[in-house]
């Protein structure tokens, strides 16, 4: 494959929250740091190996997504920029189809937790959509709800009704549901099959060609809510915080010291940064092991 680099650089052209993005003109490569964000702020401190870990997940995903139109194009070495030939960089990038990105997070949630669980506290309603009286947090849900969100790159996105979507993209929205549902229940049969519960997800799609394209990341531990099994269950039984394997354990700290979600965040104890790479490195191990 060539790659014309004559207008790379290589500072990137747009940080995101975890990912730099390196613009080649028809292709991007995304580059996954260590950073942590939580609540839409990112951190001083840095979660050691996560980038690779949310590469090497994604791509693997991308690699069993095969039927699904998707960015993904190559992490060989031999296709990487040049610029990209240190390991530092190879083993945290991605070569992707640029798209032109459309704004909504599309969420698929098969059980209340996080925004939809304060939603439903406040409303009895998930995205808009009336549910049973009484579930409590981390309850299944009757069927994996569609919940988009508006995708705001300097603030906090924004959750909304279906309807809304519906109103503001109408050629695609019904598309874009029907293909986030899909997708996820592809990911929770398979890793069912591995013990583990896919609780919630986020997608993003873009546009290239006049298709309708699967980007972003897929199926990592920042996109994504995972749980064992065993562990949920236990949970629901003796009402405790359903473990997942992500970076909650970062979100309970900084909500146990009662900070406010505003920049900048507070540091982390070193024994909370440790245990964060633990449940990274866990859900790597298990997602690897799932096969096609
Ligand atoms: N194939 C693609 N085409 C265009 N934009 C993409 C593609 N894949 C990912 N992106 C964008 O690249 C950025 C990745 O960086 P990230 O750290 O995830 O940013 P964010 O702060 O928005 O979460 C995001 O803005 C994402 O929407
Ligand atoms: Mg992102």
């Amino acid at each position: 494959m060539s790659i014309n680099l004559s207008n790379a650089m290589l500072s990137p052209t747009y940080r995101g929250k975890v990912r730099d993005v390196y613009d080649l003109g028809d292709k991007l490569v995304l580059v996954s740091s260590d950073r942590l964000s939580a609540f839409d702020v990112v951190f001083n401190d840095t979660i050691p190996g996560k980038g690779k870990i949310l590469n090497t997940i994604s791509a693997h995903w991308f690699s069993l997504l095969k039927n699904i139109p998707n960015h993904f194009i190559s992490t060989s070495p031999q296709d990487m920029p040049p610029q990209f030939s240190s390991k530092e960089f190879l083993e945290r990038s991605i070569l992707v189809r640029k798209t032109k990105r459309i704004d909504f997070e599309c969420v698929v949630r098969a059980f209340l937790m996080g925004s939809a669980y304060k939603e439903y506290t406040a409303n009895q309603t998930v995205a808009g959509e009336r549910l049973p009286s009484k579930l409590p947090k981390g309850a299944k849900l009757p069927h994996p709800l569609f919940t988009p969100a508006v995708k705001n790159d300097t603030g906090h996105d924004e959750n909304i009704s279906f309807a809304l979507m519906q109103s503001s993209i109408p050629q695609s929205a019904d598309t874009l549901r029907d293909l986030s549902l899909k997708i996820f229940s592809f990911a929770a049969n398979k890793l069912k099959e591995k013990g583990i519960l896919l609780l919630d997800t986020k997608f993003e799609f873009g546009i290239l060609d006049e298709k309708i394209l699967l980007i972003d990341e897929v199926f990592t531990p920042d996109s994504s809510r995972f749980v064992e099994i065993e562990e949920y269950e236990k949970a629901m039984r003796d009402g405790g915080e359903i473990p997942t394997m992500d970076k909650q354990i970062i979100r309970d700290y900084v909500e146990s010291i009662g900070w406010n979600k505003i920049a900048p965040a507070p540091r982390l104890p070193k024994e909370i940064i440790e245990k964060t790479v633990l449940q990274y490195k866990k859900i790597e191990k298990i997602i690897l092991g799932i096969k096609n």
